[in-house]
């Protein structure tokens, strides 16, 4: 074998681990927002107290806005011939979020945990745009910008609303 093809296999090998790298890290990522979701819809529908009205609605609109990123993120996978997770088994196992436990909560005990999971996201949105700009995948790096404003937003609501 000449020393050309043998260059160029090694490029492939190394563009094939980047991109096994990225999906990995993407799947994690995925994961997260898919459990992050249930465990938003678990609060919204345990919740308990006072201020039931007005949290279990706004439990509702992060939720969604949670699930918008979820099919955003797949979906660019997919662009890129990389593989989501869509198995219920294989995000539980990819996950770094704990899940709700069936019990009521005070908007206070959600939001604190709320708070504490997009504090994690946020490190974890950044921590991919930074790979991704590595690999000039402006792709996926342009679509970490949107993630890192809504959850830098929404990590300062919630502190301002456990004041
Ligand atoms: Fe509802």
């Amino acid at each position: 074998m000449n020393i050309e093809t043998e260059c160029f296999k090694k490029v492939v090998i190394v563009i094939y681990k980047e991109e096994l790298q990225m999906e990995k890290e993407l799947n994690a990522l995925l994961s997260d927002l898919v459990v992050e979701y249930h465990k938003l819809q678990s609060f919204h529908w345990y919740l308990k107290g006072s201020h039931f009205f007005d949290d279990h609605a706004k439990l509702e609109s992060f939720y969604d806005e949670i699930a918008e990123a979820v099919d955003a993120v797949a979906e660019a996978m997919l662009q890129q011939k990389l593989r989501p997770e869509s198995t219920l088994k294989g995000f539980l196992a990819k996950t770094g979020i704990h899940e709700a436990e069936n019990e009521e909560v005070t908007s206070e005990e959600a939001y604190t945990r709320v708070l504490s999971d997009f504090e994690y996201l946020l490190k974890e949105v950044i921590a991919v745009k930074e790979a991704a700009e590595e690999k000039k995948n402006y792709l996926v790096s342009t679509l970490m910008d949107d993630y890192i404003a809504s959850f830098s937003k929404n990590i300062w609501m919630l502190r301002q609303a456990l004041k």
